[in-house]
């Protein structure tokens, strides 16, 4: 199965976000073992949906809150975002650890809230550019999945997205993704172990149509999560493309 979805972080207003939908929805089809989905804004989650959904797409929420209800003001909960038309949610994205202060132990509980609100999680990890200079890359993506020994294994989707590469052009280079990949692999095996689901690993980080097909040919790579070639429609339904 290959993957593709796009995050459009705090980007588009609602009317872009219904021309990118038409005009996205105009170059592409999805081919069979095809999986796609949008994670757009809150705002935009019921009009993305209404527009997506019915041509089989996911849309992600960018992140929910690990309670079902109640005084969390600016947050939104794993049943809203079911209603609001989600099949999935992105959590712990490196810009919600780093920015907003997201914990494993926070993401433990939302992964738990996902699975019981029938959301999809598409979990984030990733090393910043000291930890891989200082050697840490595949200790930190060990302990980034040690929150699976506390959730137990479920409908899951990983994306390996090294900090350094996101919204720099400098995407990682080849033998990088094979590394980290083939690693989160064994480790998600271990989580899984005794179960049949396979877990798809996709990578994130300066991801266009002109290096997609390159990473879908690493071992390992599943598809790719996308921020910025993901607000262009005819960029977004290529790299779509070159997953099918
Ligand atoms: P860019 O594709 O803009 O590097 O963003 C990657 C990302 O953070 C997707 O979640």
């Amino acid at each position: 199965m290959r993957c593709v979805v796009a995050n459009w972080k705090m980007n588009l207003s609602f009317e872009e976000a219904r021309t990118f939908c038409e005009d996205f929805l105009g170059h592409v089809s999805l081919g069979a073992g095809t999986e796609a989905g949008i994670a757009p804004p809150y705002t935009m989650l019921h009009l993305v949906s209404d527009l997506v959904r019915p041509k089989g797409l996911h849309v992600f929420g960018q992140n929910g809150h690990a309670e079902p209800k109640g005084a969390f003001t600016g947050e939104v909960s794993m049943p809203q975002l079911r209603d609001a038309g989600c099949s999935g949610v992105l959590l712990g994205h490196s810009e919600r650890r780093q920015l907003f202060g997201e914990t494993d132990a926070a993401l433990i509980k939302k992964v738990k809230a996902a699975w019981q609100w029938d959301l999809l999680p598409l979990l984030c990890i990733g090393e910043t550019l000291e930890q891989r200079d200082a050697g840490q890359t595949l200790d930190v993506l060990g302990q980034q999945l040690a929150i699976l020994g506390e959730t137990g294994p479920g409908p899951l989707w990983v994306a390996y997205e090294p900090v350094w590469a996101i919204g720099t052009g400098r995407r990682a280079e080849a033998p990088q993704v094979a590394e980290a990949h083939a690693f989160i692999r064994a480790t998600l095996n271990r989580y899984f172990a005794g179960t049949e689901y396979q877990v798809p690993i996709l990578y994130g980080g300066s991801v266009t149509p002109e290096t997609f097909t390159e990473l879908l040919g690493i071992p390992e790579v599943a598809g790719g999560l996308v921020g910025g070639a993901s607000l262009d429609p005819a960029k977004f339904a290529a790299l779509v493309k070159q997953a099918g």
